[in-house]
């Protein structure tokens, strides 16, 4: 019997990759760039299952173009906001994501940003290296201080927890923001819920961990970031789309918020011309949030689990839309 055809739309961990092989006739996209959608349209044409990123569109079109023998989308992120959930769930296809087994690699790169932006590190370090480094000066690269603030959080899932927890090595104040009360987490840590104006208001720090997507669009707008502390450090390693870029950049630049440290951007890439890249103030990486080998080689055993299980019919080990399973019975 012929191995059901998969394409994986970019390399993950080559031992992944290997026992894909064993089940599928897989084709591996190699390029270090994501596959035009041309190409992703014309790979995925026929296959029965499809392991992609954040940078692939998996919408209506691309599960009509895939045909009806798609059995599963397998998606290597936490993350799904490239996915068309409702129209696969329609379609009776399972997604899977990578949850949990990132959540402590971004929590821990959230507080590298906290530090990081507040204390100026990367513009310190690029004054460096451009051979400014001429004295130790008492007035020099001052900055907020993180011990014994408060940190606000907005979005308390798992990662939002996990970020929450780790304020206490800091001696910090937890206040936070969810559509979501959860009780159930301010019995295992102590923190304050509370709307999200009060959040703006009081945040030292403040963090995003939102799902990105339509509801959270501009999130953090230009009337969001008046209400912030002007001494106030924005963190955000959810998604770019949640701030509005230009009310970030009019933020920065005219005071009304000390600075930023972002690990994720809209667009992504950033464009070189973007205003953000101007501002000392800004401290931004490439979305590596989740690049820890641990996070990253679990990552690349779920979804290609996922994927195995997908087209050989059987359970996703995580799937964003167990419903399919209900509808199947
Ligand atoms: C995710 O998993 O959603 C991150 O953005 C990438 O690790």
């Amino acid at each position: 019997m012929a191995k059901p055809r998969v394409f994986v739309t970019r390399q993950i961990f080559p031992e992944e990759f290997k026992r894909i092989q064993e089940v599928a006739d897989a084709e591996l996209w190699t390029d270090e760039l994501p596959p035009s959608r041309d190409i992703l349209l014309k790979k995925s044409n026929g296959v029965d299952g499809i392991l992609c990123l954040l940078t692939d569109k998996i919408d209506a079109e691309f599960m009509d173009n895939a045909g009806p023998q798609l059995k599963v989308i397998s998606q290597i992120a936490v993350g799904f906001d490239n996915i068309d959930i409702a129209e696969a769930t329609k379609r009776g296809i399972p997604v899977g994501n990578t949850p949990d087994v990132l959540t402590h690699a971004t929590a821990d790169a959230t507080w590298a940003l906290m530090l990081a932006a507040s204390r100026r590190f990367g513009e310190s370090e690029r004054a460096i290296r451009a051979g400014r480094w001429r004295t130790w000066h008492p007035l020099h690269y001052l900055g907020p201080e993180l011990y014994g603030s408060t940190l606000g959080i907005i979005g308390m899932g798992r990662i939002g927890f996990e970020v929450a927890k780790r304020s206490a090595g800091f001696n910090m104040k937890v206040i936070y923001y969810d559509t979501n009360r959860r009780e159930d987490l301010e019995k295992q840590f102590k923190m304050t819920y509370a709307d999200m104006d009060t959040v703006l208001k009081e945040a030292d720090f403040l963090s995003l961990h939102t799902w990105g997507g339509k509801s959270t669009y501009h999130l953090i707008d230009e009337k969001a970031l008046t209400k912030m502390k002007k001494t106030a450090v924005l963190v955000n390693a959810a998604r770019g789309p949640v701030v509005d870029p230009k009310a970030l950049y009019n933020a920065l630049k005219n005071g009304v918020i000390n600075s930023a440290g972002l690990d994720v951007t809209e667009p992504e890439p950033i464009p070189m011309s973007d205003p953000l890249l101007t501002l000392d103030n800004c401290l931004i990486v490439p979305h590596i949030a989740s690049a820890t080998t641990k996070a990253r080689k679990e990552m690349s055993r779920i979804s290609a689990q996922n994927l195995i299980n997908g087209v050989k019919g059987e359970k996703l080990l995580t799937c964003v839309n167990p419903d399919v399973y209900k509808a199947k019975k």
